[in-house]
């Protein structure tokens, strides 16, 4: 079968970890964060992440270079030959102009780009009161999507905590960035043929099946 390669965008806060944990058990994808990604090696102390840092705790993009080095050696990795989702790039048009060469040198294109469309408002809402686990990541909510025992990730038992960009003003500054660097990209995979809109405000499995679906009918009419 041809292999099934995503891009999910959408504002800080969309969802789009939420559903790429979701997504890539229904389609055994690789689930590629370069936010994921960045976090690790700050937490690991790496001179890659001392320089990431600054930029994510301002809410700003970090540069290109060093995001394009990790993305091109990430999706050639084993698991991702036979398909990936990507979350959280590409983030502005020379990231997607990337992907597309780096994508097209080795014969692979991408199947498809969801958007999960949310208010400014919720979003604030949402990232205020998320809380991750610091073994994998796994997303919660205080009030929304309550882990059983606060403070306590269901998953894997490990301490929940807030992440230092999930502070009101660094929030916002996030949503500034989106809408400058990132929202353009709606229009150039819409123009590419690739875009599918979700609405993001829905119950998480909701949007999930929605997802799921739209998914599953890109694979089959990328066999036919
Ligand atoms: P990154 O980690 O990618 O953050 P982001 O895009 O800002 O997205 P988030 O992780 O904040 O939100 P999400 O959409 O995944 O939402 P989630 O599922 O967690 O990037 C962080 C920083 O790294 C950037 O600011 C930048 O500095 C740097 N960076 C990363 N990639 C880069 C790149 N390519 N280029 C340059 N710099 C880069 O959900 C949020 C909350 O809402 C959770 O609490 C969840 O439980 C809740 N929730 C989710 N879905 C629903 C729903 N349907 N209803 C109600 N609540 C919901």
């Amino acid at each position: 079968m041809a292999e099934t390669n995503l891009i999910l965008l959408g504002p800080p806060g969309a969802g789009k970890g939420t559903q790429a944990e979701r997504l890539q058990q229904d389609f055994s994808l690789a689930h590629i964060s370069t936010g994921d990604m960045l976090r690790a090696q700050v937490a690991n102390g790496t001179e890659l992440g001392q320089a990431a840092k600054r930029y994510m705790d301002a809410g700003e993009l970090v540069p290109d270079e060093v995001i394009l080095g990790m993305i091109s050696a990430r999706i050639t990795e084993q698991d991702a030959r036979e398909g990936f989702l990507l979350d959280g790039f590409p983030r502005n048009s020379s990231q997607a102009d990337a992907l597309a060469a780096t994508l097209a040198e080795s014969q692979r294109r991408l199947t498809g780009a969801l958007a999960l469309e949310v208010p400014d408002e919720e979003i604030v809402r949402r990232l205020s009161g998320r809380r991750v686990c610091l073994k994998a990541g796994h997303v919660y909510h205080v009030e929304l999507d309550p882990p059983k025992h606060e403070g306590v990730c269901d998953q894997d038992g490990s301490r929940l905590i807030q992440r230092d960009d999930d502070k009101e003003d660094t929030i916002r500054k996030r949503l500034e960035v989106y809408a400058e660097q990132t929202a353009p990209l709606i229009d150039y995979y819409e123009q590419a043929g690739l875009l599918r809109r979700f609405d993001g405000t829905r119950d998480p499995n909701e949007v999930h099946n929605h997802i799921r679906a739209t998914v599953a009918t890109l694979r089959m009419e990328d066999r036919l």
